[in-house]
């Protein structure tokens, strides 16, 4: 059988000169390489004691949800701005040209909570660090932060220092 790696597309220039994009769309259109993607992710959490997945629209949703479903735990969706209907808490974070800004409901996370943050790739760490603090302005503990790829090269893990981070795929590049 293929590895779970060999079923990511790499994009040459895209979606500009000199960088590779790694597409995660050719893993979940095959049945075998979305159960190992999702079987791998959630493997990365054994032992890992939380109440909580915190997942960032819209690839985090893909991995967040059916992890949680699987681990019988709870769900909290992170979207970009405005698209909460309640109260909500934001943080501004740097994109490669510019900012975004991303939102979560005041009351999705209770003081204490231990969560588990999941989204598919890392890349500067810049989405990541800003739920870090979105999690933790609400009282909640980041016990765990995984990926399905992470590009060394652009050491996001440089954002995360303090926390414990890991990925199923690794690329040396970005
Ligand atoms: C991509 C990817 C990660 C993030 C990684 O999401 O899915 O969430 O970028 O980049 P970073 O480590 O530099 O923050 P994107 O914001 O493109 O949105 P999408 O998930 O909706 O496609
Ligand atoms: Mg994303």
């Amino acid at each position: 059988m293929k590895k779970l790696e060999e079923y990511v597309r790499s994009i040459p220039d895209f979606p500009e000169e000199g960088i590779v994009f790694r597409d995660v769309t050719t893993v979940l259109q095959n049945k075998d390489s979305l159960k190992m993607s999702i079987d791998q992710m959630q493997a990365l959490l054994d032992g890992v004691d939380f109440d909580v997945i915190v997942g960032p629209e819209s690839r985090g949703f893909i991995f967040g949800v059916p992890i949680a479903y699987n681990l019988n735990k709870a769900f909290v969706p992170v979207r970009k701005k405005g698209k909460l209907p309640c109260e909500t808490i934001e943080m501004e974070y740097a994109l490669e040209y510019g900012t975004a800004t991303i939102e979560m409901h005041k009351d999705a996370i209770q003081p204490g909570q231990k969560v588990a943050i999941v989204d598919d790739l890392i890349a500067t760490g810049g989405t990541i660090e800003a739920i870090t603090k979105l999690v933790e302005s609400l009282g909640g503990e980041v016990v765990k932060i995984i990926f399905l790829m992470e590009l060394q090269g652009l050491k996001g893990r440089e954002k995360l220092k303090g926390y414990d981070v890991d990925a199923v795929i690794q690329y040396e590049g970005n």
